[in-house]
Order: structure tokens, then C-alpha cells, then sequence
């Protein structure tokens, strides 16, 4: 800062001369309008109004002036650097609104909008089919009836003729939940099938019995494409005076048209189970190729492995000794009996390929067979 002297005069100053205070005023306005953000103005207050700006410093000058030049310099300079706050201030009063309502904008929560933290469920495809397969013998009048999965060993074997030292009941198939003590005459295990369902029915009930038994199943498989633990099946059983395996035959094929279509037959093949007697294996016309695909390599079938026929599970008439077991008459009275598992009828029905897609609980899996909760 200069010292003062009476003969100094402020258009000698160079810092003080009215077109050098109008073009820091200028400049400061024009900085001040291109200022586009908060920060940017920031920037721009330090340069032009800050201690060391051009107005700030030729402020400084006045002092050295003789007093009849300080006003005149003093109220241009003073008018200048109002100009400029002013500026400042309506600018950042700008900036800062145009930011509120931005953000309001971009940080805003739209509370109509659907969310979907809750994940949409499906029924499972097991549950379902075992429920059409119900509401088919339902039509029919059965009954369903269902029993508990962890089984006594007498309902699970021996009271369906499955004697202490048949196969089925080695520590290879059967998990065993509590062993069979010093006195008594039945442990406990996982069902092997839902057959005990049949025992329970007929100790329960009233003759004639009519019953459909869908339920969960265990054996020590391992988990692979084709085999798993817990898995699942739908027995029926009828006992009646006069039933004969035509009226079996007649039941299965209404069954299977019901689940697969018209015009499909079934064909029965003798086989051994220790509770039906006669038994067999219950075959189903490929719903697919209809048996075209046999013997014609033109037309390979996926669904039966051109075989023709696919095998759905196992019946026959009930074992005297078992009607014996419960108390039935069978001199008066006979039966038959069907048992199968759905897993293998949702794979080939469904085409799905590999069994542990049914036990994973991938809401992915589900979702496709529709019914969502
Ligand atoms: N319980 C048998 C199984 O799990 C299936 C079966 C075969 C059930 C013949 C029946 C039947 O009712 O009559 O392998």
C-alpha cells in the first residue's frame, strides 16, 4: 500500500482507474453467471472477492489517497464489490435450489412401485400331481387316507407278509429310527412305502374299504439323476366282496387315461411282491409314440426308449394274509392293490431329467409347472 500524498490522484493509480474497477467487476459478474456448480462458485467467490482479488486489492489502495479522491474511489470500488456479492449470493441461492431439487428428483422413492423382496413361491410339482392322482380315485368314491412316516416295522413288513429275513428289510434299504428291543416285537423305521397306509386302512375302516394313500417314502439311496432318499407314492387299495384283477385292470386303465389321455391301454406282467398275490407290474402304452417307435429306428421315442411301453409300478391282489392280519375274512372278502412312485412319473410325464431338481427346493424348477402361491 502506497503512503498518502496530496497529490495523488486515482486515475494515476492504475489499480484504482474507473475502467480497470468496472473490468474486475465484469470480469467477477461474468465468473460469477458461468459458475455451474456449488464448488465451481466457490472457486470463483475466492478469485474475485477474496483477500487477494483485484477488487480486494485496489480496496487496499484507498487508503493511500488524498482525502477528496478517497470517496469517489471508495464508493466506485465499494459499489463494484457490492455488485459482486450480490451477484454471488443470488447465484449460490440459484445453484442451491437448482441442487435441492435434484436431489429431490434423483434421491425420490417411488412407493408404487411393485417390489419383490417377498419371492414369489409355486407349488411343488410332486404335491400337485399326487393331488390330481387323489382327485382321480376321489371321482371314483375312494377315500384318502394317509399314515404316519416314521412306521412300525410290523405295518411297514410283517404285517404286509414281508417276513424277518426278506431283503427289504436290511440296513442296505431301510433307515431305522429305533431299533426293535428285548421284549418287544416292532422297531421303528422310515417307511419303505406307503403299503402300511393299506394295513392302517383296513384296521381303521369299515368294510368295504376304497383308499388312496399319497405320501412320503425313505430308503438309504444316494442322491443322484435317477435315485433319491426321500421320495414319494400313491397307493390304492380296494377290499370288497367279489373284486377280481379285471376290476384292477379296469381301475388302472381309467387312471391312466385320466392322467395321460384317451385311447391308452395297460398291460399287466406276472411279477412277485410278498403282499399281493397274484402280483404284477403295471405297464402304460407310451403316451408319446403310441408304440410307433418299435422297431423303427426312423423314430427313436425318448419318453419309453422306443420300448414301446412304460412300466408305472407295481399291484395285484391282495395276499390272503394280509386280509388274514387285519382281521379280514378272506374267504369273504378280496382285494386289490397299486402302488407307485410319482417322482418317476413326474420325470417322464414332465420330461425331467435329473431327480434332484425335485428335491433342491430351486423356486426356478417349480415355477414352470404354474400354481404359484
Ligand atoms: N410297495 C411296493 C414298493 O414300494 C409297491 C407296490 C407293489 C404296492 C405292489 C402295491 C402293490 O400296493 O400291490 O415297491
Amino acid at each position: 500500500m502506497s503512503a498518502p500524498n496530496k497529490s495523488y490522484d486515482p486515475v494515476e493509480v492504475e489499480a484504482l482507474k474507473p475502467e480497470e474497477i468496472d473490468r474486475a467487476k465484469d470480469e467477477a459478474l461474468a465468473a460469477v453467471a458461468a459458475a455451474g456448480d456449488l464448488g465451481a462458485l466457490r472457486e470463483v467467490k475466492a478469485a474475485h472477492a477474496g483477500d487477494r482479488s483485484p477488487l480486494a486489492l485496489a480496496n487496499r489502495e484507498i487508503g493511500a489517497l488524498p482525502p477528496q479522491a478517497k470517496a469517489e474511489a471508495g464508493k466506485r470500488v465499494g459499489q463494484a464489490r457490492g455488485a459482486v456479492n450480490k451477484a454471488l449470493k443470488a447465484r449460490q441461492e440459484e445453484l442451491e435450489r437448482e441442487r435441492d431439487e435434484r436431489v429431490l428428483v434423483e434421491e425420490a422413492v417411488d412407493v408404487t412401485l411393485p417390489y419383490d423382496r417377498v419371492p414369489e413361491g409355486a407349488r411343488h410339482p410332486i404335491t400337485t400331481l399326487s393331488e390330481r392322482i387323489e382327485d382321480i380315485f376321489v371321482g371314483m368314491g375312494y377315500e384318502v387316507a394317509e399314515g404316519p412316516e416314521a412306521e412300525t416295522e410290523w405295518f411297514n413288513f410283517d404285517a404286509l407278509n414281508i417276513g424277518p429275513d426278506h431283503p427289504a428289510r436290511s440296513m442296505q434299504d431301510t433307515f431305522f429310527v429305533q431299533g426293535r428291543t428285548e421284549g418287544e416285537d416292532s422297531g421303528v423305521v422310515l417307511r419303505t412305502h406307503t403299503s402300511p397306509v393299506q394295513i392302517r386302512s383296513l384296521l381303521a375302516r369299515e368294510l368295504p374299504v376304497y383308499v388312496i394313500c399319497p405320501g412320503r417314502t425313505y430308503r438309504t439311496d444316494e442322491l443322484d439323476a435317477t435315485h433319491t432318499p426321500v421320495f414319494s407314492q400313491v397307493e390304492l387299495l380296494a377290499v370288497d366282496e367279489g373284486l377280481t384283477m379285471a376290476d384292477l385292470k379296469g381301475t388302472l386303465d381309467h387312471m391312466v387315461r385320466a392322467l395321460f389321455g384317451e385311447g391308452l391301454s395297460t398291460r399287466l406282467r406276472p411279477s412277485y411282491f410278498p403282499f399281493t398275490e397274484p402280483s404284477a407290474e403295471m405297464d402304460m402304452v407310451c403316451f408319446v409314440c403310441r408304440g410307433a417307435s418299435v422297431g423303427d429306428p426312423d423314430r427313436p421315442c425318448r419318453t419309453c426308449g422306443s420300448e414301446g411301453w412304460i412300466e408305472l409300478g407295481g399291484c395285484g391282489m391282495v395276499n390272503p394274509r394280509v386280509l388274514t392280519a387285519c382281521g379280514v375274512d378272506p374267504g369273504r372278502y378280496s382285494g386289490y392293490a397299486f402302488g407307485f412312485g410319482i417322482e418317476r412319473l413326474l420325470m417322464f410325464r414332465h420330461n425331467v431329467e435329473d431327480m434332484r431338481d425335485m428335491v433342491e427346493g430351486d423356486v426356478r424348477f417349480t415355477l414352470p409347472f404354474g400354481m404359484e402361491i
